[in-house]
């Protein structure tokens, strides 16, 4: 066990792979009343080499909203990656960590006067913006910053669009926000979107990169000196197959529209690094049976020691459907009944899922769930009083 620089979190070393049942074994959870994330820092590692394998060109900004746990910061930090905040917090905690301003990207294009403050006085140069408010907030409150201009780009198929809520029209708006920029002497250095969190087409980036090479264009006939293409997020958490498909799309659009590499690209993935990352096991606390009218079982409820408003959260806004595993010798030949899991709050929207097949399960039985990195510990709240996960840290030898 080492005690991490910051004090209190302490991770572990493992041979080989993480074994999450020998995690298992080896904790006490049924002393323990909150569920237990179980974090593979060394996949962070993993999937830092397998970006720099697929998308040489391309610097990651690690999304820190996406999980913002000051271990997780820290490790990214350690290994060299730039960071995306959103705002004030998340840039003093990448800050903290002795990340250089140069390093982070404040990618959020409506950003309160206090934050840009804060941006200033750190030097955090690059942000972006998307309307013309915002452009005038920029000249008041820092105008010697970059505008990286954000625009509209998205996939057809996404789990999270952002569309509807930042990024400038390509064509209609963004020749207007740079002329805007130019006559009140701002500088736009660049150009950024995001085709949507958990993006699965992958000829979205084509489609965005092509309007990112127009509005290079544009801003070098208005005058601007565009040197940063920044493309954004969307990258999936654990389907490798998938960002391979990704990877190609960008590097051809990329060769063949920005093929200057004078031209800095960054991106801001977030899922892409902590997803897979995670395992969350739950205990069951407590269970109930739903009888038909002849007395047969119908449902199985049961309540685990997380729920939507804690860890899975996330299924709020990422409808996935999240499968359990059990860590009961032979559980796959038990017979399965059609079963319901409730988070632990007294609120009937607290359920995690439903129509799910499991066996008879006892409490105290506990249920892990994969893929639980992002966007879950960052939106978790003790809500009823509930405590949210406890996470412990490991790391391969
Ligand atoms: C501006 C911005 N950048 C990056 C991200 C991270 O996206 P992802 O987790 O899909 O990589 C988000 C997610 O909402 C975002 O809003």
């Amino acid at each position: 066990m080492c005690e991490m620089a910051s004090g209190v979190p302490k991770f572990q070393f493992y041979e080989n792979e993480l074994n999450i049942r020998r995690v298992i074994e080896q904790s006490d959870l049924q002393s323990l009343d909150r569920a237990l994330n179980i974090c593979d820092l060394s996949s962070l590692e993993r999937k830092l080499r397998l970006w720099h394998n697929l998308l040489p060109r391309i610097k990651p900004h690690y999304a820190v909203k996406c999980n913002d746990d000051p271990v997780v910061v820290k490790f990214m930090a350690d290994l060299g990656t730039g960071f995306d905040c959103a705002s004030k917090n998340e840039l003093k905690l990448v800050l903290g960590f002795g990340v250089s301003p140069e390093r982070i990207i404040f990618a959020h294009p409506c950003r309160p006067v206090s934050h840009l403050k804060f941006a200033k006085e750190q030097k955090v140069v690059n942000g972006t913006v998307d309307n013309e408010y915002e452009v005038y907030k920029l000249l008041k409150h820092y105008p010697s910053s970059n505008l990286i201009l954000r625009f509209k780009s998205e996939a057809k198929k996404a789990l999270c669009p952002l569309g509807d809520k930042y990024g400038c029209d390509a064509e209609a708006d963004a020749p207007a926000l740079m002329l805007l920029a130019k006559a009140l002497d701002l500088k736009v250095t660049g150009t950024s979107f995001h085709v949507g969190s958990g993006c699965s087409e992958h000829e979205a980036y084509d489609r965005a990169l092509e309007k990112a090479e127009n509005i290079f264009k544009v801003g070098e006939l208005i005058g601007h000196d565009m040197d940063l293409l920044d493309i954004g997020g969307g990258f999936p958490g654990n389907d490798d197959a998938m960002f391979e498909k990704i990877a190609e799309n960008v590097n051809t659009a990329v060769k063949l529209r920005f093929p200057d590499e004078r031209i800095r690209i960054i991106s801001e993935p977030g899922r892409f690094f902590v997803e897979a990352a995670y395992t969350l096991v739950c205990k069951i606390h407590a269970k109930r049976e739903i009888r038909n009218k002849d007395g047969k079982l119908d449902t199985l409820m049961y309540y685990l020691n997380d729920g939507i408003f804690g860890a899975f959260a996330g299924s709020f806004y990422y409808p996935e459907v999240l499968t359990p595993e059990l860590y009961l010798d032979g559980a796959e030949t038990l017979p399965k009944f059609k079963s319901v899991i409730w988070g632990p709050s007294c609120d009937a929207l607290d359920k995690i899922g439903e129509e799910r097949l499991l066996p008879n399960l006892n409490r105290g039985d506990l249920l892990g769930f994969r893929n639980m990195g992002a966007y879950t510990m960052p939106i978790a709240s003790p809500f009823n009083g509930f405590d949210v996960p406890e996470t412990r840290f490991f790391l391969a030898k």
